[in-house]
């Protein structure tokens, strides 16, 4: 049995809440609704007292009660929120981080899983302002059970219709069973984004990397309860919250970060686009002017996967895992680099795939290991986490946990 939150909003699909309602009741799950000011004007609280027996919270500041801090309370006290459904507006103040009423204050608040049911007409879910603030929340690990096709309330056809009662319930329980703390106790350090290498006072050598991969990764072993160290490469997508973040510049200062960090760490998942090479004589202290063609002498940089396979050894731990971005069938060189690399794993993608790759939310990868190839199919970024984390999970089984020194 689980304490489930549920957030009504102000959407005609706001009757449905009343039977997810009662189906999280039926699978014995404790239910606290809060309603919207809007969802109110489509179903009146009194439906959700009278199954739940709990007073269905609407306001931020009931009198007589200390409710000031209502919202605080419940925070720490749900298993999941849920809202359902869940309208364009709450999901662009969740996306932007606006606390003007009760059920946005709780989101931010929590540091529990988020599970959303957008309902909305079509046009308004294909808008590129509520598709912008979808991949916003699901970079931060918010699940979505993304709403059906059919005829809509306002006489269009098309998505936006709120996913049947039963369905986000089924949903409700992955999430309550996929983010058991199966990693608490775990120290976890993630890498993500690219490195810049300094040519001079105004130029760089980068890559196309945007941290997606590495942030989901990131986001997704903090929600099984493993204490996380993100170091992370210059990006513009923010990292999620409720971990440690370190940035860095160059491949130099990932690999000092990547082993400062690494006494106690369980598991490395190197998800950096981590440049191979770097200017010899370092950057130029003044901008380099133009003149005829131009040679550049690059070195190598230090592979940091590698160094931390050579420092392993024999041992088992810590867990290593590696990403290959390859153009064409991935899979032979992900071979060739997990034997060279001494890792565990290599999580290998075609990046001229379409929907694979850099600065898309989706990914289609294969993961490579010593026992053999395993390619998914197409799925967002944030799933992609899952599988590996569970492999990575798998790869710790062996190892028991040792206590990790609290941050
Ligand atoms: N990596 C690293 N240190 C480097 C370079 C890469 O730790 N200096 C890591 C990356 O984070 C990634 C994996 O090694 O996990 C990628 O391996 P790499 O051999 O660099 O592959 P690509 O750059 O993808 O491809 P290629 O070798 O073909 O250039």
């Amino acid at each position: 049995m689980a304490f489930v939150g549920l957030g009504v909003t102000g959407g005609i699909g706001a009757y449905k809440a009343v039977e997810l309602t009662r189906l999280l009741q039926k699978r014995g799950h404790r239910v606290q609704v809060a309603m919207t000011r809007t969802a109110r004007r489509f179903v009146g609280p009194l439906t959700f007292e009278a199954i739940t027996r709990e007073p269905v919270i609407t306001t931020q500041f009931a009198s007589g009660l200390n409710t000031g801090i209502e919202h605080i309370a419940l925070a720490s006290g749900v298993d999941v929120l849920v809202v359902a459904p869940a309208t364009a507006n709450i999901i662009g103040k969740f996306a932007g981080g606006i606390a003007d009423d009760f059920l946005s204050s709780l989101y931010l608040a929590t540091r529990a899983p988020v599970l959303l049911a957008p309902a909305m007409n079509t046009h308004m879910w294909e808008h590129a302002a509520v598709q912008a603030n979808v991949a916003t929340l699901r970079r931060r690990g918010v699940r979505f059970v993304d709403p059906g096709d059919g005829y809509l309330a306002c006489g269009w056809v098309g998505a936006g219709r709120l996913a049947d009662p039963d369905v986000i319930a089924a949903a409700v329980e992955r999430v309550l069973a996929g983010t058991a703390r199966t990693l608490a106790g775990r120290r976890v350090l993630v890498t993500a984004g690219p490195t810049l290498e300094d040519l001079d006072a105004v130029r760089f050598i980068g890559n196309r990397s945007s941290g997606r991969m590495g942030m989901a990764v990131a986001a997704e072993a903090a929600a099984r309860g493993a204490d996380v160290v993100l170091v992370l490469g210059p990006t513009s997508v923010d990292p999620p919250a409720g971990i440690t973040v370190i940035r860095v510049r160059s491949a130099a200062e990932m690999h000092a970060a990547v082993m400062a960090a690494l006494p106690g760490t369980d598991a490395v998942i190197m998800a950096a686009a981590v440049a191979d090479y770097t200017p010899a004589a370092g950057p130029s202290p003044t901008k380099i002017e133009k003149g005829g063609a131009l040679t550049l002498h690059l070195d190598r940089t230090r592979d940091i996967l590698a160094d931390l396979g050579r420092t392993r050894g024999a041992k088992t731990t810590p867990v290593l895992i590696g990403f290959a971005a390859q153009t064409g069938d991935p899979v032979p060189a992900a071979r060739r680099k997990l034997l060279e690399k001494q890792v565990d794993l290599i999580v290998a993608n075609d990046v001229t795939e379409p929907g694979a790759g850099f600065d898309v939310e989706t990914n289609r990868v294969t993961l490579v290991s010593r026992e053999g190839s395993d390619a998914l199919p197409l799925q967002a970024k944030t799933d992609v986490a899952r599988h590996l984390l569970d492999r990575v999970e798998a790869l710790l089984a062996a190892s028991p946990v040792t206590a990790v020194a609290p941050q």
